[in-house]
Formats: structure tokens, C-alpha cells, sequence
């Protein structure tokens, strides 16, 4: 982080002084006169998790519990950043961030396929946000020279789900540095595929950015996000991010599955024969204009006509294979493709199949 704007440290001073600085506080025995849930609905489950499963809150009110503390505080410290924030998606966690960070002379220069939930959260900043060509750090070198000596954010994924591509990460944190530019990346796609850090982590980048997202509903296989920061960035957005502030928290249940699937699995052999399966797609597919990166389980088949890629997703549909047809204006014209996800349990006869059809 270069430096966080001391008006928006001013903010979080004036509301202390002012007394209303919201803290987050763990949920404790007592008569419940406060949590919203009316029916008493919340601990009656058959799972195995039942105490207070459901806080039947928000996390400001009732709804932090010691478990969504330690998950914090153990999520942070895998992936190497000062704290983490819980947000119930990693739609809400982008619009959360991205609202709440920006003030009316901050620039956001952001990759033209970034993420619709990123979109989301810049129109609901006060700030101004340009986008540059994808992955083309000189075009993003362009903007970073337009409004030197303003406070600007590079904003971009690890893996961009369309294309299959990773964003070049390390050209773009030295671009950050030598601009004075704070950066953020979304790993929603990356966030245990490589390693148990992240992206950041696999590709050695140092300092880290000033934000990371985090989604579990990708690879994690689960669903629910973090905000990684610094400890000031994560009391920021308890005080100002709406689609933090104003929801129902995450079960009990919920993060203790997190913190089990996120914290404590050893993912490494699925790691590994992801990209046993991802190398052998690639070895043996014949044919020409595959896009995607070697490493990335999104392998995407350049198709450049509509038709025909609708064509190729119905033949293998007929042969019980579910792909995806990409098409404009989803890409733009003449990018008409064909999306495949590889997975560690895909196998080797299954990929043979889907090559055989395609
Ligand atoms: C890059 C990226 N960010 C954020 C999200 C939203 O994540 P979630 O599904 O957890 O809301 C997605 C979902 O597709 C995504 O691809």
C-alpha cells in the first residue's frame, strides 16, 4: 500500500471521536433480544454443526461470532496480508470494496474484461474509473501518465474467466511502484488453484497489493469471499461498506466449512491432477487457436463465428458434455469461442471423448 488518504483516516477518527465507530464484537451467551431471528429457526438443524448455526444477523449486530473472527485471522495469514474481511460473495465483496475505497479524485484504471462485479462497485464509488486494453500494461502505463499526482488504483483479476488468461501480474505491481499507484486484484479464479497463498504467492510478488478478493465459490468450492488488506483497509470497510454492513452474516456452520475446505485441506493432489488433466487436454488437442495459458484450467477454443461455436456445444451436449459457447457481445465480434473447464476429477477418457466430438 502507498498510503491510505488521511481523509478517509480522518473519517474513521471522526466517528471514534464522535463515538459511533462501529467494532466488530463476538457474539456472547445471553438473552437474545437482538438477533432477527423471530422464529428460533436458526439452531434447528439436523447437521452436525448446530449451536447457534445461523447468527440470524448482521455481523455488526449479532452475527460475529468467534468463528468468523478466527477464519479472519487465519485467512489473512495464509494468504499473507494484515486481515481479511468475510463478505457473503464474492459479488458483494467487490461491490463492497470498490463502493466504499474510492473518493471523488480517485482514479481507478481497470482491464476493459474486468469482472461485472468490480463495474458494479466503480459506479457505485464517487470516483472516476478508466479502462485500459486487456492485459496491455503500456496501455495501462498510458492512463498511470494522464493523471500522475493523483490517487490512482490499477485494478485487475489473476485469471480472466472469458479468455482463460492470466494478467501479468508482476509487470503490473512494478508499473504500480514506479507510479505510485496502490493495485488490487481479484483471485476469484486463482484462490487454491496453484498454492495455498494465491496467484501472488505462486508468482513471489512483493509488496503485496493494497487489496486481494478472495471467492469460494470457485475452487474452494463453496461459496462466500474475503476482502484481503491492511488491518486499517478491513476497519475502513466495517465502517463503510455497505454490502458488508447492511446483510445477514455467514452461518457458523457455513465458515466452519471454509476454515475446514480453506484452512486445513491439503489440496495439493488435486492441485496436482488439475494440471496433469490440463496438460493432457492441451497435448492432445489437435486443434489450432487454443488462447488460454498453459496452467489454466479455463481452456478456451478460438471459434470466430457464432454458428458454428453454438454448433460444436450442441454436438457435445447430445453426447451428454456440457461445455460453454462464448459468445459476442460477451467477447466481441469475430472472438466467438468455446469455454471448457478442466477438472481434477475430469478423466483422461473423459477429455478423450469431449476432443473426439470437438
Ligand atoms: C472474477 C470474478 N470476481 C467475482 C465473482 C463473483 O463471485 P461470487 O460468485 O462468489 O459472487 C466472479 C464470479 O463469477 C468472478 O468471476
Amino acid at each position: 500500500m502507498t498510503s491510505f488518504p488521511t481523509r478517509l483516516i480522518n473519517k474513521l477518527e471522526e466517528r471514534s471521536e464522535a463515538g459511533n465507530l462501529r467494532k466488530l464484537a463476538e457474539r456472547d451467551e445471553g438473552i437474545d433480544f437482538y438477533s432477527n431471528d423471530y422464529l428460533g429457526l436458526s439452531s434447528y438443524t439436523t447437521i452436525a454443526h448446530t449451536s447457534a448455526s445461523s447468527p440470524g444477523s448482521s455481523r455488526l449486530i449479532a452475527g460475529t461470532t468467534n468463528e468468523h473472527l478466527s477464519f479472519e485471522r487465519q485467512f489473512a495469514k495464509q494468504y499473507g496480508h494484515e486481515a481479511a474481511l468475510l463478505f457473503n460473495s464474492g459479488y458483494s465483496a467487490n461491490c463492497g470494496l470498490f463502493s466504499a475505497i474510492g473518493l471523488k479524485d480517485t482514479v481507478f484504471v481497470y482491464d476493459e474484461f474486468i469482472h461485472a462485479s468490480i463495474k458494479d462497485g466503480l459506479r457505485l464509488s464517487f470516483s472516476k474509473a478508466f479502462s485500459f486494453k486487456h492485459n496491455d500494461v503500456a496501455d495501462a502505463e498510458r492512463l498511470l501518465k494522464k493523471f500522475k499526482g493523483q490517487h490512482v488504483f490499477i485494478v485487475v483479476e489473476s485469471l480472466y474467466s472469458m479468455h482463460g488468461d492470466f494478467a501479468p501480474l508482476k509487470e503490473i505491481s512494478l508499473l504500480a511502484q514506479e507510479y505510485g499507484a496502490d493495485w488490487i486484484v481479484d483471485e476469484a479464479h486463482t484462490g487454491g488453484l496453484f498454492c495455498k497463498g494465491g496467484y501472488c504467492e505462486y508468482l513471489s510478488i512483493e509488496p503485496l497489493p493494497f487489496a486481494r478478493i478472495v471467492t469460494f465459490g470457485k475452487a474452494y468450492g463453496s461459496h462466500g469471499a474475503c476482502v484481503l488488506s491492511a488491518q486499517l483497509v478491513i476497519e475502513y470497510l466495517i465502517n463503510f461498506s455497505r454490502p458488508f454492513i447492511y446483510t445477514t452474516a455467514l452461518s457458523v456452520s457455513h465458515v466452519k466449512e471454509l476454515e475446514e475446505k480453506v484452512i486445513h485441506s491439503d489440496l495439493s493432489q488435486h492441485q496436482h491432477q488439475l494440471q496433469e488433466n490440463i496438460s493432457y487436454f492441451r497435448a492432445q488437442c489437435k486443434q489450432t487457436g487454443l488462447i488460454s495459458a498453459p496452467a489454466s484450467p479455463i481452456q478456451t477454443l478460438h471459434i470466430g463465428d457464432t454458428h458454428l461455436a453454438k454448433l460444436r456445444e450442441q454436438e457435445c451436449e447430445k453426447n451428454g458434455i456440457h461445455i460453454k459457447a462464448i459468445l459476442a457481445p460477451t467477447v466481441p465480434k469475430g472472438l466467438e469461442s468455446l469455454r471448457i473447464s478442466i477438472h481434477s476429477f475430469n478423466t483422461l477418457k473423459e477429455i478423450d471423448l469431449l476432443l473426439e466430438i470437438l
